[in-house]
């Protein structure tokens, strides 16, 4: 039986993307099960609620020396290793962790492993173990890694829940979280050329208030300027052959006003480089769906699906119930939410192609989507107890010949498929996991 009280919190913390895409797409095949489920960065989750959910599952990254990623490490980790905490603290919580690194670095998958143990120390019991997933291994056994402790989470919560009924049929498309709306009576608005302008004022602007509460001191904050900055060399310094690509930039300033002087920076010290979509590639876009060409340049506003139901839930334990945008360019249209926050340069994942294929007219790309969805109906095998059970490395094999190996992009895969008709409301939840541009 579903209450409040059996929601799933997935609760993410990502440097580059990954760990938020495997939070939604765990949260996308629980949903197929029956199970409702809630996802944030886990320092936009309301640490007061902890005592009163019954299950969490969090997906985190390892960012450089074992550190966990920024967006789990202003909140959750300062509150997580306060010594104060009882040791009873999680006793009806139940839990697990899939953490995400590259076994090529030293410490490996550390940030993850930190956290299960920290959540067993305050009295979580596990749902089921953790998995730790290998970029080494993308391709080559990574997904299914992942797919194996779905399984696993599945058939737990399924027992603690008590839900026995089959799942839903994968031909039917769920409900869209975040709805675009279109204000198709208002008048067009100038989205266009403004780009480099659009998106460093995106970044001046007050922030909202899941920024506010950040430890930023206030008067740091006014200092921060933002610069547009040319590249003028883009040098790669690891040999073609390493998997690494390390590289030295050189950056002149081309804004109006000055750099701060050499000696105020120091070694460690980061650069942030806010990115955005190629205006004649956003037009290539739009054209592929003319449906969204004619309402391109119109206002829009993104808003929860009121038939969800989500926002009672949402409201008591993520601190900003519509931050999946925190600070939106404005103004808001297609043409600029297609332009500033969603990535098209990102390798298509497995969650993109589980949506997208639902929306092609044509059979036989239907069938190829399906196949990098990881749901073609030909990729079982028969177990050693006799039972037909799917291939996932096969799974696997298909989607990183096709995706991962050739660097293709969302965008390239979205017009090589012509049949494909996307209804504007959709838009937002297609890409939703793909990169954080969005915030
Ligand atoms: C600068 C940097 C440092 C990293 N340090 C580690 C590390 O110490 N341990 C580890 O297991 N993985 C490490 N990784 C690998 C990431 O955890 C891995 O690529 C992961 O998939 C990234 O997930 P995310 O996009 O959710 O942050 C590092 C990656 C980068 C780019």
């Amino acid at each position: 039986m579903h209450t409040k009280n059996n929601t799933i919190y997935i609760l993410y913390g990502s440097e580059t993307g990954q760990s938020q895409n495997y939070a939604n797409e765990l949260s996308y095949i629980l949903r197929y099960h029956h199970h409702q489920t809630i996802v944030s960065t886990l320092d936009d989750f309301n640490l007061r609620s902890i005592i009163d959910i019954k299950y969490l599952i969090v997906v985190c990254s390892t960012a450089s020396q074992g550190e966990l990623p920024r967006n789990a490490t202003q909140k959750f980790w300062k509150f997580m290793v306060k010594k104060k905490l009882p040791s009873i603290l999680l006793n009806n919580l139940q839990f697990t962790t899939l953490g995400l690194g590259d076994s090529s670095y030293s410490q490996f998958n550390f940030a993850i492993r930190k956290i299960h143990a920290r959540l067993l120390q305050l009295g979580g019991k596990e749902l089921c173990g953790r998995a730790e997933l290998d970029e080494l291994f993308a391709g080559r056994g990574k997904e299914s890694a992942f797919r194996i402790w779905c399984d696993e989470v599945v058939s737990s919560l399924d027992k603690h829940i008590g839900i026995n009924e089959a799942p839903i049929d994968n031909e039917v498309l769920l409900e869209p979280e975040w709805i675009v709306q279109i204000d198709r009576n208002s008048d067009e608005v100038v989205t266009k050329e403004h780009e480099l302008e659009v998106a460093v004022t995106r970044y001046t602007k007050t922030p909202n208030n899941s920024q506010k509460n950040q430890t930023v001191p206030t008067d740091q904050k006014q200092n921060q300027t933002h610069h547009l900055l040319q590249i003028t060399e883009n040098q790669r310094l690891t040999s073609k052959e390493h998997f690494q690509d390390v590289r030295r930039l050189v950056l002149k300033n081309v804004s109006n006003s000055p750099l701060l002087p050499l000696q105020n920076y120091e070694p460690g010290d980061m650069l942030e480089i806010i990115p955005f979509n190629d205006p004649h590639d956003i037009e290539m876009l739009l054209k592929w769906q003319p449906e969204w060409y004619k309402v391109a340049d119109l206002p829009l506003k993104i808003i929860l699906n009121p038939k969800l139901n989500r926002k009672t839930v949402l409201d008591s334990t993520i601190q900003t119930p519509n931050s999946l945008i925190s600070t939106p360019v404005e103004p808001l249209t297609l043409r600029s939410l297609l332009t500033h926050h969603i990535d098209l340069t990102h390798p298509p994942t497995r969650l993109f192609f589980n949506k997208l294929y639902h929306f092609s007219k044509d059979e036989r790309e239907r069938e190829k989507l399906k196949e990098f969805a990881g749901l073609s109906p030909h990729n079982y095998s028969i177990n050693s107890k006799g039972f037909k059970e799917r291939n996932y490395d096969a799974d696997d094999e298909l989607l990183f010949e096709y995706a991962i190996k050739p660097h293709r992009s969302v965008l390239e895969v979205l017009l090589e498929f012509d049949s494909i008709k996307i209804p504007v409301e959709f838009v937002l939840e297609l890409f939703v996991g793909l990169g954080l541009m969005l915030n």
